[in-house]
Formats: structure tokens, sequence, C-alpha cells
């Protein structure tokens, strides 16, 4: 593989630090540089400095003009559910309507609606609809992604949808997490007793998290833990089990009305608690005292046309590390674009600019505990890189919803084309000065 050298950057936004995540006050610096060209080699971030000093070391690396573009670590997702069929654009009109998201779940819709559609697909289906929205989501700078399963709800498909995922994995150019999310809703035919309900339970502990483990399909095991979905104690049997076989903990975790779901991710050392937005005093005190990441999914709150977003300035001024993700799923949340995301994060979380940064890229490399890998641009770390059309790094959130990204790299190796793009706010490219 070719050397790499990167000039003309108008800011290297390095996020650079401590390879673990980033808490409380932790986050207020983002590590933003001008005059910094950037060495890869071997896919890896080799060497920072003048580019002057880095031309003559890599005299015969292939030039990345960034033409005065902004070029930040590639932004990490850690918290989609990519692998799905149709969408259910008729259920974000209902709630306009009046209908609660529950209210539709109850009624045979939301998850269960997608549930009977994923069954109905099969695996080149779902891998086909799955690569076009995975392009999308690189298209907007995300070079991490985590997808979890959770449309299946049975032995069969839920392994169907993990097999999916792996083949993005293999195929596709962005770095694809596996999520075992068996634990996403009680499927229908499971609904109608409590020993039903108990029988679902056990086959996902007894049958199908062994075939998940023997297969090694999956990296990360999730559950919805919500009123009227699975209870603490449920969640708990779930995914103590799913920990003792070798799985990391994720939990869906006071989304709509708050049961101690945070405190439970805490108390089980899980990478993540996600959503947040009905978190308790003790729910936020438990996660900034944890190794948890708090990961926040404002466009899921704002799709759904909820007043409450999760309290992310309590939660940093605690000390605790939040991520950002989109939730990227066709029911709350069917949008791709991660800086949308950041401009949530300042305009409705009141996050700093640098802690939007930091939540895009350490905090989601932690919350998929890959903090030591990916997420900084700083030698030895692997070259996942965005390239962005603005001269000034606060202009990513700034032009809200717009496609900024013109060229983004895992591993040094191509992952959204380079482009030269957006003419929002046209500069003449900066020349870096030499030496
Ligand atoms: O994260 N809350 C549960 N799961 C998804 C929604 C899934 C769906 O509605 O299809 C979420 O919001
Ligand atoms: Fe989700």
């Amino acid at each position: 593989m070719k050397d790499l050298l990167f000039v003309n950057a108008a800011q290297v936004v390095t996020c650079a630090g401590p390879a673990r995540m980033r808490k409380g006050s932790e986050m207020r610096d983002a590590g933003i540089l001008k005059n910094t060209a950037v060495a890869v080699s071997d896919g890896r971030i080799a060497m920072m400095g003048a580019a002057r000093d880095l031309e003559h070391a890599y005299a015969d690396a292939e030039v990345v003009d960034c033409r005065g573009g902004v070029l930040t670590p590639g932004l990490i997702d850690s918290h989609t559910h990519a692998v799905f069929g149709k969408p259910r654009f008729e259920e974000h009109e209902q709630r306009a309507e009046g209908a609660d998201y529950m209210e539709i779940a109850k009624r045979g819709g939301g998850i269960h609606a997608s549930v009977r559609d994923f069954r109905e697909r099969g695996e080149d289906d779902l891998y086909n609809l799955a690569v076009a929205r995975v392009k999308e989501l690189a298209s907007y700078g995300t070079t991490t992604l985590e997808i979890k399963s959770g449309y299946g709800l049975s032995i069969e498909d839920e392994l169907k949808a993990l097999r999916v995922i792996g083949r993005l994995a293999e195929r596709q150019p962005m770095r694809i997490v596996a999520t075992w999310l068996g634990a996403h809703e009680i499927p229908h035919e499971y609904r109608n007793s409590d020993e039903r309900r108990q029988e679902f339970i056990d086959l996902l502990i007894e049958k199908l998290l062994p075939k998940v483990i023997e297969q090694g399909i999956a990296r990360f095991a999730d559950a919805f833990c919500e009123p009227g979905v699975f209870t603490i104690e449920e969640t708990r049997r779930i995914l103590e089990a799913a920990g003792k076989a070798g799985l990391g903990i994720k939990i869906h975790a006071d989304e709509l009305k708050p049961c101690g779901g945070s405190e439970l991710a805490a108390s089980l050392n899980a990478v993540s608690a996600d959503h947040l937005a009905a978190i308790s005093d003790a729910g936020v005190k438990a996660l900034a005292s944890s190794n948890t990441v708090a990961t926040l999914l404002p466009g899921t709150m704002l799709f759904l046309g909820k007043a409450k977003q999760a309290p992310a300035r309590a939660l940093i001024d605690a000390g605790a590390a939040v991520a950002l993700a989109t939730d990227f799923n066709p029911g709350t949340s069917p949008t791709v674009n991660f800086p949308l995301m950041m401009t949530l994060g300042v305009s409705q979380l009141r996050m700093s600019l640098a802690e939007t940064l930091i939540a895009a890229t350490v905090n989601g490399a932690a919350a998929l505990a890959l903090a030591g890998e990916t997420g900084q641009i700083a030698p030895g770390f692997s070259a996942d890189l965005a390239l962005f059309a603005i001269g000034d790094v606060r202009e990513l959130p700034y032009w809200y919803g717009a496609r900024l990204c013109v060229g983004s790299w895992k591993a040094g190796a191509p992952c959204h084309p380079h482009e030269t793009g957006s003419k929002l706010n046209p500069r003449p490219p900066e020349v870096v000065p030499t030496g």
C-alpha cells in the first residue's frame, strides 16, 4: 500500500490525547492544528508536522491535496440499525396526528412492522438495501459504523441479520461492527401470555446466544430496556448471559421513561448506555462514575417530536463521557447525516463544538471498545480520516443538513471518494506556508 501525504488542510482536528474515553472536562479540547500535514504509512498515521519536513521524509507518497478543507478523524457512528427492509414513513404522519411511538407499536406497527417485513426478505435483498444505505452514511464522513440486528427476532432471522452485517464488514470499505440486539422487542408470536414471554427470553439466552457466539458474528449484545418492552430484570438476565459468553454490553436505556437502565448499564460495566432522554439524576451520577459511555441520539427525539432531549450538559458537567450517534433506523431516526447530530449537539444539547467533536470521534470509538485504534489523528492510530469542504471546523455543525464531506479513508484506503465539494462558503485554497 502506497504512503499518503495529506497537505493544504486549513485545519487538522486531531482529537489527540489518551487512548480512552474522554470524561467531563476532558471533552473540552479537540486539538485543532493549522499548518499541519499528515503522513500515512501502512494504513496508520505515521507522522504529523510542517509540510516541507514531511515532503522530504515522504517524497514517494501519494499527495492528497486538501484544498483548504478541514481534516478530522473519520466520524464514528456507534449506534445504528442500518440493516432493515422497507421504510416506515406512514408512522411519521400518524405521530403528527397524535399517535405515540409506543401506541403504534401496540397496534402491531413500529418494530413489529419492520420484523414482519424483514422475515420475508432474503439475505441478498437485505444486503443490497444495506449497501446503498451504508454508502449514504459514508458520504457524510462516517468511517466506523456499528450495526445492530433486532428486526429478525427468531433464531434464523437474527442470524440472517448478523450474517448480512458480516458481509457488509467484509465487502464495504467502512469499519463495521456487529451488535446482537435479539432483545429489541417481544415478537408477536410470544406476546399472548407471561409464560410465552419467558419462553422467548429463554430462547434468546439458551438457543440463540450460543449460536451467535459459536459463529463469531457479533462483538456486542444490546437490549431495549424500557417499560412495555424489556424490564430491568429481563435485561439484566439477557445481558449478563451475553457478557459471560464474551460479548461486550450496550443498553437502549431510559429512552422514553426512566426505569434505571443507566444504573444497570453502569453496574454491568457496559461499554455504553444509549438514548438517555429520560435518565434520572441517579442515572446521571451512575454513568459519571462508571466506565460506560453515555451515547446520545438527538435525531431520535427530534424525529419523534419529543420536547425533551437527553441532558448532555448535566452528564458532561457531572463527569460522564458523552458520544453522539445517528440511531439510523426506519422508525425513529431515518437519517444518515452524522454532522447533523453534531448540529443538534450544539443547538439542542448545549454542547460546545469541541465536545461534539470528541463525542463524534474518541468517545464513539470508546463506545465500541476501539479507543486505541481509531478516533484520533495521532501517530500509531489507524488512518481513518474525513475531509470536509469548509475552512473552519465550526462550519461543520453550522451548515446544518448539508453534505460537506468530500472524501474519507479507512486505514488509508478510500471510504467515500475524494471529490471537490460544496460551494457554501467558497474561499481560495489556503496555501500552507512551508518551512
Ligand atoms: O433506537 N428504541 C428502540 N429501537 C430503535 C427504534 C427501532 C424502530 O422503531 O424500528 C431506537 O430508537
Ligand atoms: Fe437504537
